[in-house]
């Protein structure tokens, strides 16, 4: 495909958010798969590891659309991995600006793919990362009685960033099925969307920000660091979780399964159902002397309370092979806790 100045464009893999938490861990398995053609975007500019795995990396802001042109003119993208966002709590500070960036951004992604299909004539997949946060559960009676959710219950989130991630999954499924359905020059299969919805994710590499499920991996760094920690949900709230390494895993299968077998445009994954407080006894197993309190901080734990105690895998499992890797135990023996000592030096 030529420029209009005639120019070859290069192609690649297109990375938004690279420089956060799962763009760190899907950048160096994409790395590791060979992958020189790895073109990363982040508001920050990123450190140089990231740099060093990538053809190219800019920083600036998926809202900018001179910033999308650019990309639009230089690259010829295959693939994108879309993982710019305002986590939960960060959102609710500011909910006009996580609907920027979380619903106009991947709008603007979405009509960047859909662009790109459309010069050079075959299809973007566009890889999606939605999260638990799109359901909301509105009692704890009914979030004990639900169980492991299925993608399509529960689908009233009390967060912004839920309500954002939700509008993204129909927006994507929207671009993949009907996009421009009245047009006389409609195009189909422009955009081969394919979203999961992640648990907490906890990894021994880096710690969130932001997000709600953070009392899991703020636990297990605070004690690799020997610091106290004060927990702020309730010991027995329970939602699902997953190490790093399985989502990245997981949402590179996905990436690469065969269009035929994807039944739905929206699967979960997770790998282990947990209360805060078997996480805390999970954290002291291995570092007993970590000191682990309770300070509830009520609009959070709303929150919590509101995401499902587990959600169900069957979709993934079915159609693209997915599967846990780790129970609890082995997460925190085989991953977690080799990682942070790791990273801590203890
Ligand atoms: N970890 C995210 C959050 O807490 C959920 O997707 O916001």
């Amino acid at each position: 495909m030529s420029t209009m100045s005639g120019a070859r464009r290069s192609s690649g893999v297109l990375i938004t958010g690279a420089g956060g938490e799962v763009g760190h861990g899907l950048i160096r398995a994409l790395h590791e798969h060979g992958r020189t053609d790895i073109i990363a975007v982040d508001l920050r500019e990123m450190d140089d590891e990231i740099k060093g795995m990538c053809a190219q990396t800019f920083v600036g802001d998926i809202c900018d659309k001179a910033l999308l042109a650019r990309l639009l003119s230089m690259f010829e993208i295959e693939r994108i991995f879309h993982l710019a966002a305002l986590l939960s709590t960060r959102s609710e500070y500011a909910p006009e600006r996580a609907h920027e960036v979380n619903v106009v951004g991947t709008l603007n992604l979405l009509q960047l793919a859909a662009e790109q299909a459309r010069s050079h004539g075959g299809s973007v997949v566009f890889v999606y990362p939605s999260s638990i946060a799109a359901y909301g559960i509105g009692d704890p009676g009914t979030k004990a009685g639900a169980g492991a959710v299925v993608e399509d219950a529960y689908l009233e989130p009390t967060t912004m960033y839920g309500c954002n991630k939700l509008a993204c999954e129909h927006l994507g499924r929207y671009y993949a099925r009907h996009y421009r359905q009245l047009a006389q020059d409609r195009v189909e299969g422009l955009i081969d969307f394919r979203c999961l919805r992640y648990p907490g994710l906890i990894s021994a590499d880096t710690v969130p920000a932001g997000g709600t499920s953070d009392y899991g991996p703020e636990m297990v760094h605070a004690a690799a660091r020997g610091e106290a920690y004060a927990c702020f949900v309730r010991e027995d709230s329970r939602i699902p979780f997953m190490t790093m390494g399985e989502a990245v895993e997981a949402t590179l299968l996905l990436a690469g399964a065969e269009r035929e077998k994807l039944t739905r445009c929206v699967y979960n994954v997770a790998g282990f159902s947990a209360s805060a407080g078997e996480l805390a006894a999970e954290v002291r197993r291995h570092f007993p002397d970590a000191q682990i309190t309770y300070e509830v901080d009520q609009q959070r734990q709303a929150i919590i309370d509101s995401w499902p105690a587990d959600m169900d895998c069957g979709s993934a499992a079915r159609d693209w092979g997915f599967a846990p890797r780790f129970g609890m135990a082995e997460a925190f023996s085989e991953v977690l806790v080799p990682g942070v000592k790791k990273r801590y030096g203890v």
